[in-house]
């Protein structure tokens, strides 16, 4: 059997402490379930920049390149805030994605009804939530020509940044984000500003045109106002969601607050091959570092992830899925999602994934 390369790449902050996490999840895999797997680490994002002055280090990119998947911690801290832009964290994992045609970004924001309480919304409102945002990841105005800042004949300077989506790249997204509903409920909402934005009523016209392809989705467009309102309003009126860069990267953060617990929630960023990189959706909580505090179950849940989309190992992922499940049933807990109850460290939920995992191997 071939061995899965798997790049990781644990970042900054709170993302070294997740990842070795997630990487002990890996070696039990590989110990008790058989998964052939080689995994190699590199810089990424303010430790690339400390390592050799580059965010996106050289070698990093080649090993990333050659892997069949990568996990991700998260990138970013206060100190490297006043970097010269090029030079900061963020444009790492923007290079990042870029370099690796990663277009398509599924953030599902899913609650677990163990932790119903933890959402600032109404039980009613929230309870079996399951949505799957669909973000453009490599276009849109993250990307645009022209951008910067120039100063005006006046003397005044002005910012901007330009909007742009060509057809294929409206078309790609669309059918990601078509192809996921099939496996889903076959609802697909279109997010959009086509009362205003040209770029809009293209992006609308496109997604339209691919939806012939779908006949079984049932295909709503909305304009992105009202789509941040519904989200909050009636969330479970929503099975997958597909949008811009800017607007998806808005939205899903809305939707991942819904469950209340930001730090359960994985995500996916796929080229079209369905290579992708794995992280969690929180950040790199500089404020936590070093404690032991930090939940490591969005990345063992980004691993499950990896497993499904990229090394073709749908079962393997199911039992991690189950394994989580079955740690939250015995109450373990980090301090995010303890609701001010008893909490464990990183590391104690680590290890209880990996003896809910060892169970499911017989
Ligand atoms: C995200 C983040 C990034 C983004 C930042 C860190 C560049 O907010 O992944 O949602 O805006 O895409
Ligand atoms: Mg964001």
């Amino acid at each position: 059997m071939s061995l899965k390369k798997i790049a990781v790449l644990p970042g900054d902050g709170i993302g070294p402490e997740i990842v070795a996490e997630a990487v002990k999840l890996l070696e039990c895999l590989q110990q008790d379930f058989g998964f052939g797997m080689e995994i190699e680490s590199a810089a990424l994002g303010g430790a690339g920049y400390d390592q050799s002055g580059d965010p996106l280090p050289q070698e990093t990119l080649a090993l990333c390149q050659q892997a069949d998947a990568v996990l991700l911690g998260a990138v970013g801290g206060p100190q490297y805030d006043t970097l010269e832009r090029d030079m900061r964290p963020e444009r790492g994992l923007l290079r990042i994605r870029t370099e690796l045609e990663l277009f398509s970004n599924l953030r599902p924001a899913m609650l677990y009804p163990q932790l119903a309480s933890a959402s600032s919304l109404k039980d009613e409102i929230v309870a079996g939530l399951d949505i799957m945002i669909v973000r453009e990841l490599t276009g849109g105005i993250y990307f645009g020509q022209p951008r910067g800042i120039r100063e005006l004949e006046n003397g005044e300077r002005q910012g901007f940044n330009t909007l742009v989506y060509a057809e294929h790249e409206v078309d790609r997204i669309a059918r990601s984000a078509f192809d996921i509903a099939m496996l889903r409920n076959k609802k697909l909402c279109s997010v959009d500003k086509a009362n205003v934005l040209e770029v809009s009523e293209l992006w609308r016209e496109v997604v339209i045109k691919v939806s012939a392809d779908y006949p079984e989705v049932e295909l709503s467009h909305m304009y992105v106002d009202n789509a941040s309102m519904q989200l909050v309003r009636a969330p479970k009126q929503f099975d997958v969601m597909v949008t811009t860069n800017m607007f998806g990267d808005i939205l899903s953060d809305t939707a991942a607050m819904l469950t209340g617990s930001i730090g359960m929630l994985p995500s996916a960023s796929l080229d079209s091959a369905g290579k992708g990189m794995y992280e969690p959706i929180h950040g790199s909580a500089p404020d936590i570092v070093g404690k032991s505090m930090a939940n490591p179950l969005a990345t063992i849940l980004s691993v499950a992830m990896m497993l499904r989309y990229s090394l073709g190992e749908a079962e393997l992922a199911n039992k991690i899925d189950l394994a989580v499940g079955n740690v939250l049933n015995q109450g373990f807990r980090t301090a995010d999602i303890a609701d001010g109850g008893n909490s464990v460290s990183t590391v104690a939920m680590g290890d209880a994934v990996v003896a809910a995992m060892r169970a499911l191997s017989s």
